[in-house]
């Protein structure tokens, strides 16, 4: 960069930052401009956190040279070979000359010793590694992803996968894992969605911090538990037009009320690390953000745990147009209270170099290494650095039985039947002939989605061994791929095989989607459609006349709008992991009820995008027969299939919605009541929705929020009455200033089966 033109690229951050700052804070932190000078000085002051372990950090710290403390602030990553995790000889060395705090992608027992004797035996102070790894569904047991976890709506069950995911991983020599993903995601092209809760800040909220409590237990120091991180700070999930990585342009209201949610509950679940986002948040970014660490993170919500940047994320200020240099990079990222660089390298090589010139200061750097030594000595490690790698735990307990056992529960729970037309399914055991068609008809690499772990693709049931345990004797199956998994080969040379195949059989399952590398980190789509030569071949196979049930597989809501109006039944199974095959086969032949629910709003075209369900109103609400309302000219308002979404193989009537209050005091609380009953043939479970509207508001209101909900179990003909306590706290909301507010005037409550099926009534919020 030229030096003149750095002025005016210094005035241009200070206006930015100064402005984020005045509206939050009294006076601008973290930059002083001295006039006629090319210079900016860091004068943000040090956040001092408590210590879970102070005097034995201190012992620490006090030991240690300012060039070990910034070796302690530096994470690389660990490589891949065949044989697994290997770390080049480059890294290696910087572990003995102590350049490193961590390692990550690094896991077995075996490469975890390797690595943790270099650190413990050829340093000065013999100061142990964390090791990380991107444990996100699963370790080597693979669970659904994220997002099919989510359509369980189920707490409790996403706890427990993640507490075998910890059991796993941790047995596997590892301290830390990446996950949560908090980032609400409105938009299904971005492909992190995968990852993801889906578009409600609720379920979000609740799933995170279901994550947080699984990997992390009760206590950390146990051999069985694992940090936890919530990840990305903050609203990562808002990137314009779902391309990753791009500017978050929202209002600082919508980041407080969709996105931010999640992430303060994390620091109430007392998650032990936070890692940056990529994006920039109104104009700076979040790696160098004052706003979201210091003033959020730090002294709002008094976070005293470690932040991770992103990877690389610290360096990336530079293409960004926000730092100058690495050192002024480093010097950002620092002073916002960011304690560790994930790959830059910048802390290591600019931090010494930085306090020596007073940009930024000892006593910072002295907080971010005490704040990972106290990590380090809440694990343990200062007692024994080899406690997580023992080769007898590692044998016991990866994929011990019964985490495979209830990797098969959370699959089948997670699956959503989207369409059942005249009871197509469950498949009758009179079909003698079946078909299964489709690029991920006998696929175990994919099935496993984005972010797999020590998932090993020879682990995984593909759909057609499932179907093959789990068909009545006497069946027979057959297979053909049809096209290929690819978004740019459009080769059809294998639909006619397809289609005679189809044409001979009873009933076809026809297993279409994406590959699992056409979601999740960058892999943004401006459209939804089936890649390459599906849509082809659905068509050609729907032209036998053979009923077609479609399975689809995906880590995004696809364009399936031809598909629902044409073929008899739709089952949406995201991944599944390790046991897709039996699951998918347990919910076709019924041993499995279906009853997942969509987390999200599945568009109808990608051009409704975003739809979310919580939408205001707008002054000229639709109205199909006035043209000047807010409508599409070419395609319904309403998505696909709404927020809730899910059927069942039963069917579920509800009746009388009472409310215990019809009006209730700014601190009171009500008891909302609804009776469910199960109306069909088969017992199974229901997610019961309870929503809000705030009517008239001083802000305005969406048209629905969720409130709570509540997942039953019911037998044919039984009869549950479903009780929610709700605390008027619940339905505050921001006022023009953004401070929460609840004001007097009509609520309207929603409960259904989904958002756009429910009963309502309404309560009133007095004085
Ligand atoms: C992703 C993070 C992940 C990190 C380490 C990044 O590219 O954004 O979510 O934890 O890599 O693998």
């Amino acid at each position: 960069m030229e030096l003149r033109n750095l002025p005016g690229l210094l005035l241009f951050s200070v206006l930015i930052l100064g402005s984020t700052l005045l509206s939050t804070s009294e006076k601008p932190v973290g930059y002083e401009v001295y006039e006629g000078k090319e210079q900016i000085t860091t004068n943000t002051p040090v956040r001092i956190t408590p210590l879970r372990h102070p005097e034995k950090v201190d012992s620490v710290l006090a030991l240690m040279t300012l060039e070990e403390k910034v070796g302690q602030l530096n994470l690389l990553s660990s490589g891949f070979a065949e044989t697994g995790p290997t770390l080049s000889e480059e890294y290696r060395e910087m572990i003995g000359e102590a350049k490193l705090g961590g390692v990550f992608n690094a896991h077995t027992v075996e490469h975890t010793l390797d690595l943790q004797r270099i650190a413990v035996e050829e340093t000065r102070l013999g100061i142990p590694l964390l090791f990380a790894f991107d444990v996100i569904h699963g370790h080597r047991t693979i669970f659904p992803v994220p997002l099919a976890e989510a359509s369980t709506w189920d707490p409790d069950l996403i706890k427990k996968a993640s507490r075998i995911a910890a059991k796993e991983s941790a047995a596997a020599g590892l301290h830390w894992t990446f996950t949560p993903m908090l980032d609400v995601s409105p938009d299904p092209r971005w492909g992190r969605i995968v990852e993801s809760s889906g578009e409600d800040p609720l379920l979000n909220k609740r799933f995170g911090v279901a994550r947080i409590e699984g990997f992390q237990g009760d206590d950390l120091y146990e051999l069985d538990t694992i940090m936890a991180t919530a990840k990305h700070f903050a609203a990562y999930g808002a990137a314009e037009a779902g391309r990753d990585y791009n500017t978050v342009d929202i209002s600082e209201r919508t980041l407080r009320e969709i996105h931010l949610p999640a992430f303060k509950a994390a620091v109430d679940a007392d998650v032990r690390t936070f890692m940056t986002a990529f994006n920039e948040y109104d104009g700076v970014p979040a790696t160098g953000s004052d706003y979201l660490f210091n003033k959020i993170l730090r002294d709002d919500w008094g976070f005293d745990g470690f932040v991770i940047t992103d990877y690389t994320a610290i360096m990336e200020m530079i293409p960004h147009g926000y730092a100058r240099d690495e050192a002024h990079a480093g010097e950002l990222a620092l002073n916002a209270n960011v304690d560790m660089d994930m790959m830059s390298n910048i802390f290591l090589n600019e931090l010494p170099g930085l306090v020596e010139s007073g940009r930024v200061s000892e006593e910072q750097v002295d907080m971010a290494v005490s704040r990972i030594l106290d990590m380090k000595f809440e694990l343990g490690l200062f007692d024994d650095p080899y406690r997580y790698s023992d080769y007898d735990r590692e044998a016991e307990t990866i994929m011990r039985q019964d985490f495979l056992d209830f990797a098969l529960e959370v699959a089948e729970k997670s699956i959503v039947l989207l369409k059942n037309e005249n009871n197509l399914l469950p498949l009758s055991d009179s079909a003698k002939n079946i078909a299964i068609i489709g690029p991920l008809g006998d696929n175990q690499y994919d099935v496993m989605g984005s972010w797999s772990a020590a998932g090993e693709s020879s682990d995984n049931v593909s759909l057609l061994a499932g179907l093959r345990n789990a068909v009545p004797e006497g069946t027979n199956i057959q297979f053909s791929e049809g096209v290929p998994l690819s978004l740019d080969d459009h080769s059809a040379d294998g639909i006619d095989e397809a289609v005679n195949l189809a044409a001979e059989s009873d009933v076809v399952i026809l297993a279409l989607g994406e590959g699992r590398h056409m979601s999740g980190e960058a892999a943004s789509r401006t459209t939804l459609n089936l890649p390459g030569a599906q849509q082809d071949l659905l068509e050609a196979v729907h032209a036998t006349g053979t009923p077609v049930v479609m399975v689809l597989m995906a880590g995004r809501p696809l364009d399936i709008n031809w598909a629902n109006e044409n073929v008899g039944a739709i089952v949406n199974a995201f991944y599944l992991g390790t046991r897709t095959g039996d699951a998918i086969a347990s919910v076709l032949y019924g041993n499995h009820n279906p009853s997942g629910k969509l987390t999200f709003s599945w568009p109808y075209t990608v051009g409704q995008i975003p739809n979310v369900y919580y939408q205001k109103k707008t002054g000229r609400p639709i109205d199909p027969d006035q043209r000047y309302t807010s409508k599409f000219i070419d395609a319904p308002n309403d998505p696909l299939f709404p927020f809730g979404y899910g059927l069942s193989y039963t069917s579920f009537d509800y009746s009388n919605l009472t409310l215990s209050e019809t009006e209730i005091s700014r601190d009171g609380h009500l008891t909302i009541s609804v009776d469910v009953t199960n109306s069909g043939d088969f017992a199974g479970h229901e997610i019961v929705q309870l929503y809000t509207r705030k009517m008239v508001a001083s802000v305005t209101q969406p048209v629905r929020l969720l409130r709570d909900f509540e997942k039953i179990f019911l037998e044919p003909g039984e009869t549950k009455t479903v009780e929610f306590t709700l605390n008027a706290s619940q339905l505050t909301y921001l006022d023009q200033q953004l401070n929460p507010v609840l004001e007097p005037g009509i609520v309207k409550v929603f409960v259904g089966p989904n958002v756009s099926e429910t009963m309502e009534n309404e309560l009133e919020i007095i004085q």
